[in-house]
């Protein structure tokens, strides 16, 4: 096997990539992968890079240099009805990705629909509901995004992000602000889309704890340098800057489950 290229069947890999913006560096060499049909988890500090990382693979934002792979498909370089057909194996959940404040829950899923399918009204009614349904929301869709709980509200955003079945699931800080019985709802939907349709998915978290139990594969944004592998391995790691970032975050974990929002951003 070449140096640097991942023992695992890679679903996204990024080659030597370089990202800045301005006069900020985010990337300076980046290499990296997440494994097909597995759970990453993607940690850093504040303002390490983890949204810019997403925002790369679904080709928002372009590269200085480097290359993106999702599948074979190359990110980088692709022309607009190429990266949007890339885009349309990608459901992304935003940090803070709120739904249309202005319109229902069902109006706010049908969207996408109404723009990137021929389904009838009916088939995306049953869409849906089947979708809510799945992520425990039930009779809530004629409901608008401010009159639903925080934690609901993150599902019903979950089920936008999976409705169109796509290949890879992108969340940024699913977790971020929710009370731990709703932090363990939406890990568990997480597993349940991952196991159930095979979804790869890549998941930015603040929660070390949620990691250890939920994630397969992990990778840490660090200054000027990453590190890959089994969380519960780099949660042991010899690296003193790797052991710091579990520990320190650890520490946060303990004090309130908002904290780690609350203090890393
Ligand atoms: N559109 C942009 N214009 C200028 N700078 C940006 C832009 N997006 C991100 N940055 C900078 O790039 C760096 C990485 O930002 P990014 O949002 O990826 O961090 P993050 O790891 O997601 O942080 P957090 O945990 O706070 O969400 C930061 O220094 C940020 O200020
Ligand atoms: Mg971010």
């Amino acid at each position: 096997m070449m140096q640097g290229s991942p023992a695992y069947d890679a679903h996204v890999r990024f080659e030597h990539v370089r990202m800045g913006f301005g006069t900020r560096t985010v990337f300076e060499d980046l290499v990296c992968g997440f494994p097909r049909g597995q759970i990453s988890v993607l940690l850093g500090g504040s303002g390490s890079g983890k949204s810019t990382l997403l925002r790369l693979l679904g080709g928002l934002i372009r590269p200085a240099a480097g290359k993106i792979f999702v599948g074979d498909d190359e990110v980088t370089g692709a022309p607009e009805p190429t990266l949007y057909q890339i885009r349309s194996k990608i459901g992304m959940l935003f940090q803070g990705g709120a739904l249309l404040d202005s319109l229902t829950v069902f109006d706010n899923l049908a969207l996408p629909l109404r723009e990137h399918s021929d389904l009838s009204e009916d088939a995306i009614t049953e869409t849906i509901r089947a979708q809510l349904s799945a992520v425990g929301l039930e009779k809530i869709d004629h409901l608008l995004p401010g009159q639903l709980s925080g934690g609901m509200l993150r599902r019903a955003a979950l089920a936008r992000a999976i409705l169109r079945e796509p290949e890879i699931l992108l969340c940024d800080e699913p977790f971020s602000g929710l009370d731990p019985s709703s932090v363990k709802r939406i890990e568990m939907l997480l597993a349940k889309v991952n196991q159930e349709r095979g979804i790869t998915v890549l998941v930015v978290s603040h929660h070390i704890a949620s990691t250890l139990r939920l994630a397969d594969h992990a990778l840490l944004l660090l200054p000027g340098r990453s590190v890959e592998g089994k969380p519960a391995d780099l949660h042991r790691s010899e690296d003193a800057e790797v052991a710091d970032f579990f520990d320190e975050d650890l520490a946060i974990d303990d004090v309130t489950p908002t904290a780690s929002e609350t203090l890393g951003s």
